[in-house]
């Protein structure tokens, strides 16, 4: 008989909501719990601690994580040595702790953005005090290094290179809840990226909430000597970095995308509205035309790049003229793809005191608008593969339809039959597309390449 030390061990489980960066600090937070001798589970009812990782941009994810929270109120009580932490962006606003705590007073651990780094020491305290914890520092502190990270996501490495924002969009909680913009030591960033290379990953993201101002706090260095940088070392990998702010895409980066013969082909460039009035207003900085200059230039250096992109529907004040702007300007970009979203009030920015809150209906109807508009561009794009032989990095297999997935350089998802793919890069016929993704046949495993 084997006995297997997962039966007796210590479990937990992450329940993660919102962005990549968050993903990865999940990543995170499963390494701390993994040294503290915790296995993963992902059945709640079985975890000895249940960690809840949140995210506030919009109100609906908020009031999921609330409710998922709410659901544990009756395990808790018959297992009541089960830990229960609410960490992220949502325990991060002003006086919202203390809400969290009176809502949901089962809630053991309590901890902010700025205190991951400290999880471990706040569940070592509360296993020995049995005392309730909040741990939610209002400042930002230096970065950390060396957290350990439980990492799930290969092929696919995450890096982080910032941390917070300075940007300050009317509608966004982001710099409230993550403090200012800090940039991560670059030796350390090279550091981690040949780490995961020589772990046989296949593909890095670097993360921050604009990639493009890397650098700024540091001085000496700028995200496209990085990107340089990252892209020089030895390995059979793929560069991708993400989010972009239209205002500080400079040709030089756009340069060293193009000459780079490791970055991804797709940019993500949030445009957020197409209406100048609009963009005013969200306090983004550029108009449509700078905009439009943007992609210009990403085509003038890679004609076949596909460019991706964040909307906001039903910004307070705006009009059906302003929506129409943001649908002329779909039109014309042809976006790879694209994240829409319902503008959601969020407390404490200066959108939400403005005049002019667009009604719910409203928003929606746009909303259907834009996306149908967006699907029938993904439709078209998707259909001019079929018959081509695309090379897909194979990141995973999708029980449901038994079959392996995997991206494009251009982002564009493929599926396929085969056996032992996950963190090859392979060659795909496709046979079929279907909205965004695409169906194919497998030709062949690529030879690792010498770079
Ligand atoms: N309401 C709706 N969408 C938002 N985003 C950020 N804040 C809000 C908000 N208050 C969207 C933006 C951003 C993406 C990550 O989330 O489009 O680019
Ligand atoms: Fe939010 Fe704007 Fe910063 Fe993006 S750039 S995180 S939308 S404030």
């Amino acid at each position: 008989m084997i006995i297997s030390m997962e039966n007796f061990a210590k479990k937990y489980c992450i329940i993660t909501y919102g962005c990549q960066m968050n993903l990865h600090e999940s990543e995170k937070l499963a390494g701390i719990l993994q040294t503290l001798g915790y296995f993963n589970t992902d059945d709640e009812t079985d975890a000895d601690i249940v960690v809840f990782n949140t995210c506030c941009i919009r109100e609906n994810a908020e009031k999921k994580a609330e409710g998922n929270i709410g659901a544990l109120k009756k395990l808790k009580r018959d297992k009541k040595d089960m830990i229960i932490a609410v960490g992220g962006c949502m325990t991060q606003q002003k006086g919202y702790a203390e809400k969290l705590m009176k809502k949901f007073p089962f809630i053991d651990i309590v901890f902010g953005t700025h205190n991951l780094e400290n999880f471990a020491e706040l569940i070592l305290e509360r296993t020995e005090s049995k005392k309730h914890i909040v741990k939610v520092d209002d400042k930002e502190g230096k970065i950390v290094e060396g957290t350990p990270k439980a990492r799930s996501s290969f092929p696919n490495g995450w890096v982080n290179i910032t941390y917070g924002c300075d940007n300050f969009c009317t509608y966004c909680i982001v710099p409230y809840v993550r403090g200012r913009e800090r940039s991560r030591d670059p030796e350390e960033i090279i550091k981690e990226c040949e780490n995961l290379i020589s772990l046989g990953y296949k593909e890095i993201t670097l993360l921050g909430q604009n990639v493009n101002s890397y650098g700024r706090d540091l001085g000496n260095i700028d995200f496209a000597t990085l990107l340089r940088r990252v892209s020089a070392l030895k390995g059979d990998f793929r560069l991708c970095f993400m989010t972009n702010h239209p205002k500080d895409l400079t040709e030089d980066l756009v340069k060293a995308i193009a000459e780079s013969d490791k970055t991804a082909r797709t940019v993500h460039l949030p445009v957020q509205a197409g209406s100048d009035r609009i963009l005013k207003l969200m306090n983004r900085h550029y108009t449509r035309e700078e905009y439009l200059e943007k992609i210009a230039l990403l085509r003038k250096y890679m004609p076949d790049v596909s460019i991706t992109t964040d909307i906001m529907v039903g910004f307070p004040t705006e009009t059906e003229e302003d929506f129409n702007d943001t649908m002329s300007l779909v039109k014309e970009v042809r976006f790879g793809g694209a994240f829409t979203f319902v503008y959601s009030p969020r407390s404490g920015t200066p959108a939400a005191k403005m005049a002019g809150q667009v009604p719910e209906d409203v928003s929606k109807e746009r909303i259907i608008k834009l996306i149908d508009l967006q699907n029938g561009i993904n439709r078209e794009q998707s259909r001019a593969y079929i018959g081509k032989t695309i090379s897909v990095l194979c990141e995973g297999y999708d029980d449901r339809k038994k079959k392996y997935l995997g991206r494009d350089t251009y982002g564009r998802m493929a599926y396929f039959a085969g056996k032992g793919l996950i963190g090859k890069f392979v060659n795909v016929n496709i046979k079929k597309a279907g909205g965004i993704s695409l169906m194919g046949e497998l030709l062949s495993v690529e030879e690792e390449k010498d770079f």
